[in-house]
């Protein structure tokens, strides 16, 4: 059942080790980040009305703080500012505009990958708020390994095979997902947290949006929510600017090479997946998953987005 890799395992070794590094327990992508500002996150200041988007990557990050955006931003719906996602929604761990967190205006908004017990200690004493998003490990897989085909800092193409054995290893930036979900999902009742996945938002965008804003306190009518919902959907999304990380110079995302919002459907795992690997994710979910009540959909029978 094991599936053989069949590229040159020293050559993705080297590319992997300069493209990241591994800090407790997890992996960083090195040209972005360092091992003090990951120590400093934890001693963030925290403010009460301060959101945090957290996910594992390829899990709907950039979709969640399109949402955002669309929720805490008049501007944003209106289409008055066009400020970019990732300022509007800066990663604390990867703050590659350099923003200034302390002086940013109430209520903040922040990104992060970051697994539980990296976060800023003042989540855990319930100040703030997380929305957690996650996504199918399959579809996490798959997208991840079409994005890691743009990831200029992997000095070569890794292909699938070889691909899959370094994410079910936790090899890759972000480290396991198993790891992510488990360890949020089994420290969420240290957090204030509201945990949603990626395929209840593809199924009912319109009550996912309306679950965040409950969650969140921000009251926005009938009509602003049709604005939030409309402008979040994966095909308007794809065409805005400000949300579909096209601003990403080329030496971060190749463009030449894939997007960031490429399918965006559940069930895309089946078109390249071998049913060996499919039974392989199966196993592993079973063993470190089994126990948590998470219930995520495998497949919409989707072809593409809308
Ligand atoms: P695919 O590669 O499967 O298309 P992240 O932002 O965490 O890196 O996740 C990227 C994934 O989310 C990509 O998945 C992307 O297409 C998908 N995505 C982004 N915006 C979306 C939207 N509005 N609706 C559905 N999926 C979306």
């Amino acid at each position: 059942m094991f599936v053989k890799a069949t590229m040159d395992r020293d050559a993705v070794e080297e590319a992997l080790n300069t493209a990241f590094f591994k800090y407790k327990g997890t992996y960083f992508e090195a040209d972005y980040t360092s091992r003090k500002i990951i120590d400093d996150i934890e001693h963030m200041e925290i403010r009460d009305d301060d959101v945090f988007l957290v996910t594992y990557p390829k899990s709907g990050s950039v979709w969640s703080q399109q949402i955002l955006s669309l929720i805490f931003n008049e501007g944003h719906r209106n289409g008055t500012e066009q400020i970019d996602n990732i300022d509007r929604v800066p990663w604390v761990e990867y703050n590659i505009n350099n923003i200034d967190f302390k002086s940013r205006p109430s209520p903040r908004l922040f990104s992060a990958h970051l697994p539980y017990y990296l976060m800023p200690r003042d989540l855990k004493y319930r100040m703030g708020k997380i929305l957690y998003v996650c996504r199918n490990p399959k579809d996490v897989l798959v997208s991840f390994y079409y994005f890691s085909q743009c990831n200029p800092k992997l000095k070569c193409s890794i292909d699938w095979e070889t691909f899959f054995e370094i994410f079910i290893s936790g090899r890759v930036h972000g480290g396991s997902w198993f790891d992510h979900v488990r360890g949020w999902y089994t420290h969420k009742e240290d957090f204030n947290i509201l945990f949603m996945t990626y395929e209840e938002m593809k199924k009912d965008l319109r009550s996912a949006v309306k679950k965040i804003c409950k969650f969140v306190g921000v009251n926005l009518d009938e009509k602003m929510i049709d604005t939030v919902v409309e402008k979040a959907t994966f095909k308007k999304m794809k065409q805005d600017p400000v949300a579909n990380y096209s601003f990403l110079p080329d030496d971060v995302l190749d463009k030449s090479k894939g997007v960031f919002l490429r399918k965006g459907i559940v069930g895309d795992w089946k078109n390249i997946m071998t049913v060996a690997q499919s039974e392989m994710i199966d196993q592993m979910y079973k063993e470190k998953m089994g126990d948590l009540p998470i219930n995520f959909l495998w497949d919409l029978g989707e072809e593409s987005a809308s």
